[in-house]
């Protein structure tokens, strides 16, 4: 019987898909905001907007259900007393208001409707692409992403942040909460949770800003993200919108060769066979439509990965200058 009961129980839980939903968010975001420095400013922006969503809703709903209710009190009111004719000239003051106050919700949502959805909500994202310009850099594992972000570094004053990088250095922070579950995902060649990775760059966004002595445009080389789509669409919304990817392709057997010759010296836990192959399924799987979705918006510049790194770079410099002209 209590097995029938609390089957039952569970059914019912998993009907109420939203409640599960919003249960599990809560309790990683609860963790988030313990562990990652600043992470809270994040959440409160995704929860600002859940809170502003439904409270759009409620503003929708309730006008009518008011005016409902004042129909209803109308309705079942007292017996008219003797002499109707002085209890009609009671009642129409408050149809005046309730059709005064019915134009002016309409009016006021129809407004609403017009408003382009940044002015709605002040949860848009943390930079505006007007100050900072962010370049997505993405290709397979191997496909020589970190090289060429630091040949645009020196010459071209971007700052560079590996997501990589950044989740190797979280993982091994002493106390990070987050430490194992990222070893496991860059172990198995998976994706790290994207709350994890994106409160990681826009602290490190914010970190370099604050740090620099440079009133100018800001410009990042995000390398290695967004590698799936989630994360794409997050990054965007909460903490910038990217100018474009750049895409470094290559062929699996050269970025195999060239992650192994890594391997014998970068003491990458990821840097061997078995990882190597666990990574490439990744990529192909989860990280193209990445590129794929950017390539349908016309934001992916492709660059050739296979020739030497001085040859790759002459073409990433050509076809960037191209596309952002002086804004390189
Ligand atoms: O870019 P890099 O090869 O240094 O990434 C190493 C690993 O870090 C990836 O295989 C993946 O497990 C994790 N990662 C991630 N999300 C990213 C970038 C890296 O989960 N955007
Ligand atoms: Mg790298």
């Amino acid at each position: 019987m209590a097995a029938t009961a609390s089957g039952r129980q569970a059914w019912r839980q998993l009907m109420r898909n939203t409640t599960i939903t919003t249960t599990t968010c809560t309790t990683s975001s609860n963790l988030l905001r313990q562990q990652l420095p600043q992470y809270s400013s994040v959440l409160r922006r995704q929860a600002s907007s859940t809170a502003q969503s439904s409270s759009r809703r409620v503003a929708t709903q309730s006008p009518p259900s008011a005016l409902r209710q004042q129909h209803r009190s109308y309705s079942s009111g007292a017996p008219p007393p003797p002499g109707g004719n002085k209890n009609q000239f009671k009642v129409w003051p408050f149809v005046v208001i309730i059709a005064l106050g019915s134009g002016g919700y309409v009016l006021l949502a129809n407004r609403r409707k017009k408003m382009p959805e940044d002015a709605q909500s002040p949860s848009a994202a943390a930079f505006s692409p007007s100050d900072v310009t962010v370049l997505f850099v993405l290709g397979g594992p191997g496909a020589g992403k970190g090289t060429q972000c630091a040949n645009l570094v020196r010459d071209y004053h971007f700052t560079h942040l590996s997501a990589g990088d950044l989740l190797r250095s979280e993982q091994d922070r002493p106390g990070s909460q987050y430490g194992q579950l990222i070893k496991d995902c860059i172990k198995n060649g998976t994706i790290v949770p994207q709350e994890v990775t994106i409160a990681l760059l826009e602290n490190a966004m914010r970190a370099a800003i604050s740090s620099s002595q440079k009133q100018h445009h800001h410009k990042f080389l995000i390398d290695g993200f967004p590698r799936k789509m989630d994360q794409a669409l997050k990054f965007e919304e909460i903490v910038c919108p990217a100018r474009l990817v750049l895409f470094y392709d290559c062929p699996e057997a050269e970025m195999e060769r060239r992650l192994l010759e890594r391997g014998k010296t970068s003491g990458r836990a990821d840097d061997n066979a078995d990882s190597i192959r666990k990574r490439f399924r990744t990529f192909v799987e989860t990280s193209m439509p990445v590129v794929d979705h950017y390539a349908g918006g016309g934001r992916v510049v492709k660059v050739d990965a296979t020739p030497s790194p001085d040859r790759v770079y002459t073409v990433t410099q050509d076809k960037l200058r191209e596309v952002l002209g002086d804004k390189l």
